[in-house]
């Protein structure tokens, strides 16, 4: 546990890792199967780092593709860190490891410029609006020199209509009512584009995915959905303070579960928004024009600049 926790409002036991993973398979199959964006380059990559990883099944079955494509004596390394180390997988195999980390403080110098790809996911629950900018620094600094970051969310603000009908709206708002209440972002990708520009990052690649378009993916989102607001929605009642206790709140949601299953059952289906964005972070050519522009701006006419 740790500070952040009263903000974050998901809980870590066996239940909600078991979630976490199912939702993994429904985004990666909203996303057109695609495990990291088609638009990053797989050759040469070596060492993954997969951040705010919570189960790590990411970090797994990024791990698979690479390793099954790759020649028999290749080398990988792959990290998986979080703020909390409950969910992490209780087997560990060899060239994974898990590390306990803050993404909100700068990760210790031993990571730093060490990864070829830096993943992140669903982190818009976590990190207050004006922490993306800090965070977002923190991710760079570990990335390698010519190095790819992934940042994928939800989109809550989807153009399309992702959750039809009253009750589906009604929910939408009390979990946006608290996403707001605590600063969380309800656009994430408008303060990640922002941070991805001030670092520079360069071919930065924005893509919607929403499981609309794959409509055998119908039954999947109802599922999805209804776990995600059970285990969303009474931490949100609780903490709005819409209801006297926790145990109110779940109360709450029992009658809300009920009128989800009508919905359905009346044929409604909700799509799950997922919104990406990549970037390169500069490789060392780069970096160090840009350090010698700086230099130069501080330099006097005829002054000395010496390199050690
Ligand atoms: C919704 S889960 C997503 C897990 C995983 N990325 C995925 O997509 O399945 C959010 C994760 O962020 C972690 N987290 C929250 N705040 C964090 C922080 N400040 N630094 C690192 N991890 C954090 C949580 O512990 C949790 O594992």
């Amino acid at each position: 546990m740790d500070e952040h926790d009263d903000i974050y409002p998901l809980a870590r036991d066996d239940r909600e890792s078991q979630r976490l993973n199912a939702q993994h398979q429904l985004i990666v199959k909203s996303c057109d199967n695609y495990l990291l964006d088609p638009s990053i380059p797989r050759h040469g990559i070596r060492s993954v780092a997969d951040i705010a990883t919570g189960t790590g099944i990411w970090l797994a079955d990024f791990a698979d593709e690479l390793t099954t494509s790759a020649l028999a004596d290749t080398q990988f390394e792959f990290i998986g860190f979080d703020i909390s180390a409950l969910q992490f997988p209780t087997e560990v195999k060899p060239g994974f490891n898990f590390v306990v980390h803050n993404m909100t403080t700068p990760f210790p110098t031993q990571y730093h410029n060490r990864y070829d790809v830096v993943n992140v996911r669903l982190v818009f629950g976590a990190i207050p609006k004006e922490q993306y900018a800090t965070v977002a620094k923190n991710l760079l600094a570990v990335l390698k020199p010519g190095g790819y970051i992934t940042w994928t969310e939800f989109q809550l603000d989807s153009p399309h209509d992702i959750w039809p009908g009253p009750i589906l709206s009604h929910l939408k708002s009390t979990l946006c009512d608290y996403l707001s209440s605590v600063n969380l972002s309800l656009a994430p990708m408008v303060e990640i584009r922002a941070a991805f520009e001030a670092n520079k990052l360069q071919d930065i690649v924005a893509r919607d995915f929403v499981s609309f378009r794959h409509p055998e993916l119908a039954t999947e989102a109802q599922v999805w959905l209804k776990a995600a607001l059970g285990a969303l929605n009474p931490t949100s009642l609780a903490r709005l303070g819409r209801v006297g206790s926790m145990e109110a709140a779940v109360g709450k949601w029992l009658g809300y579960e009920r009128e989800i299953e009508e919905a359905y059952e009346k044929g409604v289906v909700p799509a799950c928004p997922v919104v990406s964005l990549v970037g390169k972070k500069e490789d060392s050519r780069g970096l160090v024009k840009r350090g010698v522009e700086e230099i130069w701006k501080v330099l006097t006419d005829g002054g000395w600049c010496v390199v050690q």
